[in-house]
């Protein structure tokens, strides 16, 4: 047993305590305790309920390595059940460490779960959250970092240092009251404040750098529906990773990361030294509200930079889609981590789906759908039913493949489709926010971004980028436009699609993939878990004995 530096995990080597594991693969060990507790986030406010991880809001950061097998023991010590989810982590024929309402029974209060898996071959940032109702509204996120195994190339000379960034929007109200809200048929309030890492009090926090060195910067958008902008005054950045894919790296003022989203950052600290503003702030909306930390050049004396983010010239949406065509991978950048082929312009794409998001009023309450299914939970989670042949819980076909009649339905909506599937998936967007679209055990690539007020149509494909497109696994679609991806089936098992505005997540903007294969092997898909939770009615069923 060797002794871990960062954050007190604790590491094996090579060891046969549980089947499924990969040779030469470590072990790493969290404990994670989910409390709630009283902060106040803003020096203007009362201290506000939060969900703390290991005491702390956001949560520890987890610090990975490509392949480590991961055993995370989650004690929820709220009054209600709990799961974590882990935002891009692909969990390979793994969908019942998903963490997610169809995965998973909830930790019911008081008790704990411990989560197995396996990371695979990914490299990036991600972050954790809490997936049931609204709880994530009240935080109970944080930071994941996958680095490369020693000795694998990464394209760029390592940072001087490598800061996370959580950002997002925050709301005043307590969470249980917004989710009675919700729950009422009623939406959110605007938000209170940006948070950046659970600080909502600007300039507050600051960022120690040294003149002429070059740092990686992760930031996610953990917040619940806001799009928000990202710069860092007077300093260019220079993207290298989205979402576990190595980019081109071009350079930028500043960045959108739309909410679910997470990306990095190189920035050389070339500029005189003095303090200067880091900025994360709304877009796309009325609702004004930034947050800003001080990036302190070490042994400065003079003054603090203004804090006046720069304006773009012309229409932010333009400037967006403009930038989003930009982001591409680095076919070169020396490892294979998107999972697939990259030639995955010349897949023969056996299935498209065009998936268009809808809001309406079922039973005098507020809905949201896709292709006019709004989603509701049935007792059972979706994968124990598919396991135990639990029948009546959800029929596969639930949702249909394109846009059909007008109105919302509510259904336990499960889409079917089949390993080693190769899907074109059109995101119609005909209202007038920016959407954010989020895949569960995969990356896509976004092969096709409409312009603002266009349709889609089967012409739209020749403007497709089948060379370098960008693969991720969280996508927004533009207000009154498109938003076109491939993703290659390859990771069976039952994956969440949805929203990342979680107001419309909760209120159904989301379904279930069921990634089948009649193959019914180890090599397809891992058993289930012997610790896994049962509830509904999976409850006291017993587990068939696998044969491999
Ligand atoms: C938070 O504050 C409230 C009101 O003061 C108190 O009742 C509650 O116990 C506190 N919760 C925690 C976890 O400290
Ligand atoms: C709960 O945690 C204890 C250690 O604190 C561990 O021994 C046990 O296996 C855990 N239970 C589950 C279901 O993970
Ligand atoms: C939550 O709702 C209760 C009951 O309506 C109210 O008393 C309380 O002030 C609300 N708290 C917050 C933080 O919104
Ligand atoms: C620079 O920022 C640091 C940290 O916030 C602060 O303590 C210091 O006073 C600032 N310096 C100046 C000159 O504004
Ligand atoms: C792509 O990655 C390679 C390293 O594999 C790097 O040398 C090159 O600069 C990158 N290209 C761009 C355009 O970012």
């Amino acid at each position: 047993m060797a002794w871990c530096p960062d954050g007190g995990v604790w590491m094996m080597m090579t060891m046969t305590i549980i089947s499924f594991v990969q040779a030469e693969d470590s072990f790493r060990f969290f404990d994670l305790r989910v409390t709630y507790g009283n902060i106040s986030l803003n020096k203007r406010n009362p201290p506000e309920r939060v969900i703390l991880i290991n005491g702390k809001f956001p949560g520890p950061e987890l610090s990975l390595v490509t392949n480590d097998n991961l055993i995370i023991n989650v004690h929820n010590g709220l009054d209600e059940p709990f799961l974590l989810s882990w935002n891009g982590l692909h969990l390979k024929r793994n969908s019942y460490q998903d963490g997610v309402y169809g995965t998973t029974c909830p930790i019911p209060p008081g008790k704990n779960y411990t989560y197995d898996f396996h990371v695979g071959d990914q490299i990036g940032s991600f972050f954790y959250f809490p997936s049931l109702g609204v709880q994530k509204a009240a935080g109970g996120f944080g930071a994941i970092r996958i680095l490369s195994r020693p000795g694998i190339p990464v394209p760029f000379p390592q940072p001087a240092g490598d800061f996370t960034l959580l950002i997002g929007d925050w709301y005043l109200e307590d969470y249980k009251n917004l989710t009675a809200r919700l729950d009422g048929g009623r939406m959110i309030h605007r938000p209170f404040a940006v948070l950046i890492n659970g600080n909502g009090n600007p300039a507050s926090t600051s960022l120690t750098v040294d003149k002429g060195k070059t740092y990686r910067f992760r930031i996610s958008n953990v917040g619940l529906q806001m799009s928000l902008n990202f710069e860092i005054l007077g300093h260019m950045l220079k993207l290298v990773e989205v979402e576990g894919t190595y980019t081109i790296q071009s350079m930028y003022t500043s960045l959108d990361i739309h909410v679910g989203q997470s990306l990095s950052v190189l920035v050389t600290m070339d500029q005189p030294p003095q303090n200067y503003t880091i900025v994360a702030r709304t877009r796309f909306t009325d609702i004004q509200s930034q947050n800003a930390v001080i990036l302190k050049y070490s042994n400065t004396k003079s003054k603090t930079s203004k804090f006046v983010p720069r304006i773009e010239p012309g229409n932010e949406v333009d400037f967006s889609i403009k930038q989003a065509r930009s982001i591409k991978t680095n076919l070169t950048a020396s490892r294979q981590n998107a999972e697939g082929s990259y030639h995955y312009g010349r897949i023969k794409i056996s299935r498209t789906l065009i998936l268009e998001s809808s809001a309406g009023v079922v039973n005098r309450k507020q809905r949201y759908a896709i292709n006019g299914v709004s989603f509701v939970p049935a007792d059972t989670p979706l994968k124990l039913a598919d396991y135990f042949k639990i029948k009546g819980v959800f029929k596969v076909g639930s949702i249909p493949d394109k846009p059909g009649r007008a109105g919302i339905r509510l259904e336990t909506a499960v889409m079917g489709v089949h390993h080693k599937d190769f899907l074109e998936i059109v995101l119609l967007n005909h209202e007038k926010i920016v959407q954010t679209y989020h895949l569960d055990g995969y990356n896509f690539w976004v092969v096709g971004i409409g312009n603002r007020w266009s349709t889609w149509s089967p012409a739209s494909r020749r403007e497709y980028n089948l060379k370098d497109a960008i693969s991720r696994s969280t996508t927004q679609v533009y207000q009154k436009s498109w938003t076109a991806v491939y993703v290659a089936l390859d990771n069976v098992g039952m994956w969440n699609f949805r929203s990342e505005f979680w107001a419309r997540q909760y209120l159904g903007q989301q379904f279930y993939f069921r990634v089948h294969s009649p193959a019914s092997s180890i090599k397809d898909e891992y058993p289930l878990p012997k610790n896994a939770l049962l509830c509904g009615q999976a409850s006291n069923r017993h587990r068939r004995d696998f044969t491999p």
